[in-house]
């Protein structure tokens, strides 16, 4: 199971690491310009960064937590009689 999880873990946040670091840069951009039209037409779209950096996190603290778990399983392992 931690296999598992390790690998898609690591894979979806690699992946939605891309549009993440697209996104945030562009929505500070359109903010900072502030053209009327581009920031009417990004208010449907401007809470995608935050749920996106949502599963970043999400992912991101179980990569962190992932060595702890492991040397945790491999004590449980060897203490099996
Ligand atoms: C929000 C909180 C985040 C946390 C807690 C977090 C945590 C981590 C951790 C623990 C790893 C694994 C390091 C390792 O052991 O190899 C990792 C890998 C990585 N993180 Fe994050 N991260 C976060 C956000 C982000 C963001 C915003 C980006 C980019 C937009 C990003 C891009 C990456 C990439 C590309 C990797 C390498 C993935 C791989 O091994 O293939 N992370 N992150």
């Amino acid at each position: 199971m931690t296999k598992f999880l390790n690998k898609w873990f690591r894979q979806i946040h690699r992946w939605i690491a891309i549009p993440t670091a697209l996104l945030i840069p562009i929505a500070l951009i359109i903010k900072l310009i502030g053209n009327p039209e581009v920031v009417a037409f990004w208010e449907k779209w401007d809470k995608l960064p935050s749920i996106l950096m949502l599963f970043m996190a999400i992912t991101g603290a179980y990569l962190y937590l992932l060595p702890y778990i492991v040397k945790n399983q491999r004590k449980q392992k060897s203490m099996q009689p």
